[in-house]
């Protein structure tokens, strides 16, 4: 294996940590393109099978030798409702437009894929870096990625969570705004959630913190970066900025939302996945607003058929379109011509 080069913020060419995006999103040609430019280059590989993460590096370490970021989401054991909830969630999905077309299954365990497992290839092929969202994953996890020379980010959403992941060891914290597309990083769903704007967090956390922090939250823009490099981050994570990316997995229909239906706005909901996450308002979420739904991940696997079926019929009404709440400004571009252009603004701002 070839000598890693460890991560230091002070080695990128831009401040840019292309997000981890679960689901498809983050290609190889899209993780290794930002890494070529010298950004991060991540993957979001929550919901990946461990064969499909060696298959994913393997092939990103043949065209890049830059920074590699490999996520994951800290998933928490699931308990179902009882049987009459159950029900009733079935008949949520059922009742809606094309639903008795749908074939819903009530999920059972394994719920989601052991985060053991699906850290095994990243400790044969150590990218450059791994990060956590939605909690703090055991502390072993995190002493064998710093024993690699691999440096370890926490997404935190508030002081907080932000102290704690300072208490874990981790080497920076991923503070992520109330703006950002995609899962709300918050770790305990059973607590009130501030909702705080990125430039508030930032503020908050760069009294506090001396732990590097990494910005997330509507950054669509080099003057965005500038902002929050001002306020004392070291780098900002986008997400949405790269969706409509020729390199990126996004589907037609995600692309034709985030690119044609600029009239709607973006809106929190737990409806899709059975955890907050922000994307472009459709019938699906105004529908489920009142309904009963499974805890995360298992309504996630249970509106799996639901948002498939939609994308086969190219009715976007009915699957996930996540998008951070500025996409409006999203470039339609190859990842080298959008950095290219966020390099220029950053240098401009
Ligand atoms: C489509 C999509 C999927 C996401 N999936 C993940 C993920 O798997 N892991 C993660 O840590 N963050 C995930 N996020 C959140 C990003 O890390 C980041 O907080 C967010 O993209 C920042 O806001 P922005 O989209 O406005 O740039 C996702 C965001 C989007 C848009």
């Amino acid at each position: 294996m070839l000598k890693m080069k460890v991560f230091a913020f002070n080695d990128l060419s831009v401040p840019i940590i292309q997000a981890p995006m679960a689901g498809g999103t983050n290609t190889p040609n899209l993780v290794s393109g930002v890494a070529n430019f010298g950004g991060v280059g991540s993957f979001g590989f929550a919901y990946a099978t461990p064969e499909n993460i060696e298959k994913s590096l393997v092939t990103t370490k043949k065209l890049t030798a830059g920074y590699i970021n490999s996520n994951f989401f800290v998933f928490k054991d699931v308990k179902l409702p009882e049987k009459e909830t159950q029900i009733k969630c079935l008949e949520a999905l059922t009742s809606l437009p094309f639903g008795e077309q749908v074939e819903f299954k009530i999920p059972s365990a394994p719920f989601f894929i052991s985060l053991d497992d699906q850290l095994g290839p990243v400790w044969d092929h150590r990218p450059a870096i791994v990060t956590f969202h939605l909690g703090i994953p055991n502390l072993p996890i995190i002493e064998k990625a710093k024993s690699l020379g691999i440096k370890v980010g926490i997404t935190a959403t508030n002081e907080l969570e932000a102290l704690d992941v300072v208490k874990a060891g981790a080497d920076f914290i991923v503070a992520q705004g109330f703006e950002a597309g995609g899962h709300r990083g918050v770790f305990d769903l059973g607590t009130h959630d501030d909702q705080l704007k990125l430039d508030d967090l930032l503020v908050k956390l760069t009294k506090k913190i001396s732990l590097p922090i990494v910005a997330a939250g509507g950054l669509m823009t080099g003057t965005d970066i500038r902002r929050v490099i001002n306020l004392g981050a070291k780098a900002a994570q986008m997400g949405t900025a790269f969706l409509c990316s020729s390199e990126a997995g996004t589907s037609a229909i995600h692309r034709d939302y985030l690119l044609n239906n600029q009239d709607r706005e973006t809106k929190i909901t737990n409806a899709f996945s059975g955890r907050p996450a922000r994307g472009i308002d459709n019938t699906f979420i105004k529908n489920m607003q009142n309904e009963p739904i499974l805890p995360f991940p298992a309504q996630n696997s249970f509106t799996a058929n639901l948002r498939k079926t939609s994308e086969i019929i190219a009715n976007g009404e009915f699957v996930s379109h996540w998008a951070g709440e500025n996409f409006k400004k999203i470039r339609n571009l190859s990842c080298s011509q959008i950095l290219h252009e966020l390099k220029i603004e950053f240098e401009n701002a």
